[in-house]
């Protein structure tokens, strides 16, 4: 399931709902705090600076997510099948470790199906899913419902890549923090070490942990093909982030005067992606012309790859104490469950 980032484009329901599904309830509380305004004049304000840039979030439209789902089935794009390999492969030796028993926190939660998988095995006291799409989150939370094995259920809808604050829909029991799918590289290094101190503060007492994926550093040639695969469908996922961009802020982006990059920047450790002028464009944004010489680029996305050593150091930085790792036999993708 494509990631839920965007802001601009998701309706919100009602500040908090007790929902009735198929007579359970669960509560969803809501502390989006929307400013189309100010997401706009940021955007507006990345395309105009001398090296533009458009925040990922704006892949996320409708059919940008679509591509996401797309990405994941081609070929190249290894990450979220090995991790799901992974899981499967050491669910019983991974929940061993963790225990039973405890609050299952979903950070980006989209459809839950990942989370669902292993309550079986977690048999969690209480599952919350967090997430900044209203929809995916009530729709899952819904589908939840209707199963009479599921755990206790809530909902938080929030953007915590900003801050992370789950305290108001936390019960007082120990939590398990969830976090898949290699999402922390997204983020900068100085975010993605404050998001895991954020993700500590939250841990009081005994049994709190952390289970994230990770994608790890390999041979450039296969990171360059992951985010650059032969139909084309990150290319697309990739350009149609203007046409989103068309769409909010009234640009004249045409995607043909454009082309995808996406690479391993060895030195910085990290893919990034790029679209690129193919000749000189002149883009209508509001009320300036933005002037693009040939071959300039406006950065996209990074995505950080870490070594299990990086990573596991991040994670003591960030106040974690015991750290444990399983991975596949290529060693392509890491799955860490972190204690305070
Ligand atoms: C969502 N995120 C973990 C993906 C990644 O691999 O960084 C986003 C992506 N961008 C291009 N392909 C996939």
């Amino acid at each position: 399931m494509a990631p839920h980032h965007l802001i601009t484009s998701h309706r919100i329901a009602a500040a908090n709902a007790t929902i009735d599904a198929d007579a359970r309830h669960f509560s969803i509380t809501n502390t989006l705090k929307l400013d189309t305004r100010a997401e706009l004049d940021a955007l507006e304000r990345s395309l105009l600076a001398p090296a533009a840039s458009i925040a990922p979030k704006f892949f996320y439209d409708v059919l940008g997510s679509t591509l996401y789902n797309a990405i994941v089935l081609t070929p190249e794009y290894y990450p979220t099948r090995t991790e799901a390999a992974i899981f499967e492969q050491f669910r019983d030796d991974i929940a061993a470790v963790i225990g039973t028993g405890k609050q299952f926190v979903d950070l980006g939660s989209g459809d839950s199906v990942k989370a669902e998988k292993w309550f079986a095995s977690l048999r969690p006291s209480r599952y919350v899913a967090v997430d900044i799409s209203a929809t995916a989150l009530t729709e899952a939370l819904s589908r939840l419902a209707g199963n009479a094995d599921a755990p206790e259920l809530a909902g938080l809808i929030t953007d915590f890549s900003r801050v992370l604050d789950v305290t108001p829909v936390l019960a007082p029991q120990p939590s398990l923090f969830f976090y898949p799918g290699s999402s922390i590289g997204n983020f900068l290094p100085d975010e993605a070490l404050w998001f895991l101190k954020q993700i500590r503060a939250h841990c009081h007492g005994h049994g709190c942990g952390l289970l994230i994926g990770v994608d790890a550093k390999k041979d450039s040639a296969r990171l360059d093909a992951a985010y650059d695969d032969a139909l084309g469908v990150t290319a697309a996922f990739n350009l149609n982030a203007l046409r989103h961009v068309n769409a909010l802020l009234g640009t004249d982006f045409d995607v043909r005067d454009w082309l995808h990059r996406g690479f391993y920047n060895p030195a910085l450790g990290r893919i990034e992606m790029h679209v690129e002028a193919r000749r000189e464009v002149n883009v209508k944004v509001r009320g300036h012309t933005r002037r693009f010489a040939a071959g300039e680029r406006i950065h996209t996305e990074n995505s950080y790859k870490f070594t299990p050593h990086e990573f596991r150091a991040l994670l003591v930085e960030a106040g974690f104490e015991d750290t444990r790792l399983w991975q596949d036999t290529r060693g392509d993708f890491s799955v860490f469950y972190a204690t305070a």
